[in-house]
Parts: structure tokens; C-alpha cells; sequence
């Protein structure tokens, strides 16, 4: 039976579309403080985000706290978080029976692209901001179509724009 658990995407983006200029970038390292409060909100509120091992050592593989860490990694282990190379179905069956209803996918790119392409995520909080990279990491790393509904929009006057978009599947 698919799983009952709420799957949400949280990225922020250049106002280009980038993830970040390159892969040792750290996700936090330009992005606002509106958008970082944002983050810790859906974070929280999920409970456990699951990220992959180059996003968790970008912020020195220290395990953002009172939230569950799942890291994706083929070899590493890393003290205070949970490894896993499980399918994004099997994941979120297991999160469930722990009683979660909600888990948030933080990236990076890899990540994103392998819970979309698995047909699991709801929601897409996407957070825009004033800033350009010319070139970079983008937020999906194959070829994905779906189509969203636009949920909600709203920016802060330093112009972060946040979005929440549903997939339609
Ligand atoms: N702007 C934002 O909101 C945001 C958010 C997150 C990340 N980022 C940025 O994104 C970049 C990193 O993205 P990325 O795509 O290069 O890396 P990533 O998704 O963070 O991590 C890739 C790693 O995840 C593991 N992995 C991937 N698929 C797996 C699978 N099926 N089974 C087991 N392990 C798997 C592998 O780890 P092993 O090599 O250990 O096996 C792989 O090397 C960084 O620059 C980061 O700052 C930006």
C-alpha cells in the first residue's frame, strides 16, 4: 500500500535557478535570514529531513538538531544521524510506522531528483532569492516533467520571494 506520509521538497534557488555555484558550497551560505527561519519552521515541523552525505558535509556533518537526520551515502557513517540507501517508497514506509506524518527533503540536487522522479513528493517549497550565479548546481540533475499548482506566494521586502507549489501527479 503507498504511504500515507506527506513528502515536501525545501530548496532555495538563485533568482537563475541554482542550487548553489558548485558541489562543496555550503546550502547556507547566501541565502537569507527570512529564508533560513523558513527552513527551520518546515524542518521542525516535519520532524526528519533527508539529505545526501555531500549536502551534510557542506555544513561540517554536524546533524541539524531536535530533527531526525537521514543522510543517503553508499560508505560513509556519520555520529548523530541515520544512513540509508533505501528506495524513496521503502524510506517513507519505514518513517510512518515510526509515527512521522510529514518528512522534508533538503537536497542536494541527487536527492531532489531521485524522491521527484520516485513520484513522492506533494510539495515544493521553493524559496527565490535576489541574487545570480551565472552558473551552478540546478535543482533537478536529470530530465523531470510534472506539473504544479501554485499554493501560495509571498516575498519580504528585502525580495525574497517564497513559494509553495503542489505536484500534480
Ligand atoms: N540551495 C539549497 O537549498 C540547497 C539544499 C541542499 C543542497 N544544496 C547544495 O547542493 C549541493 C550538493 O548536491 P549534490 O547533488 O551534489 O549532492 P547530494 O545530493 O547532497 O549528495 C550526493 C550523495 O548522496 C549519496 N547518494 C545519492 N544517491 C544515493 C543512493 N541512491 N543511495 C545511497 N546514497 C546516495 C551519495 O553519497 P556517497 O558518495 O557518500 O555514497 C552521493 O555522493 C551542495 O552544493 C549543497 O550546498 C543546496
Amino acid at each position: 500500500m503507498k504511504p500515507m506520509i506527506k513528502c515536501f521538497i525545501v530548496a532555495a534557488l538563485t533568482a537563475d535557478g541554482f542550487l548553489a555555484k558548485d558541489k562543496n558550497q555550503v546550502s547556507t551560505s547566501w541565502n537569507s535570514i527570512d529564508d533560513k527561519k523558513h527552513f527551520v519552521e518546515l524542518t521542525k515541523r516535519s520532524g526528519v529531513i533527508v539529505l545526501g552525505s555531500t549536502t551534510f558535509e557542506t555544513f561540517g556533518s554536524k546533524p541539524l538538531k531536535d530533527r531526525l537526520n537521514i543522510v543517503y551515502s553508499r560508505s560513509k557513517n556519520y555520529e548523530g544521524a541515520e544512513m540509508t540507501d533505501d528506495e524513496p517508497d521503502i524510506l517513507l514506509k519505514k518513517l510512518e510506522e515510526r509515527g512521522f506524518s510529514e518528512v522534508a527533503i533538503c537536497g542536494g540536487s541527487s536527492i531532489y531528483t531521485k524522491f521527484l522522479k520516485a513520484g513522492v513528493v506533494d510539495t515544493i517549497y521553493l524559496t527565490v532569492e535576489p541574487i545570480l550565479f551565472g552558473k551552478g548546481i540546478t535543482l533537478f540533475n536529470d530530465d523531470v516533467e510534472y506539473k504544479l499548482e501554485l499554493v501560495s506566494e509571498s516575498h519580504t521586502p528585502q525580495g525574497t520571494i517564497f513559494k509553495e507549489y503542489k505536484v500534480l501527479k
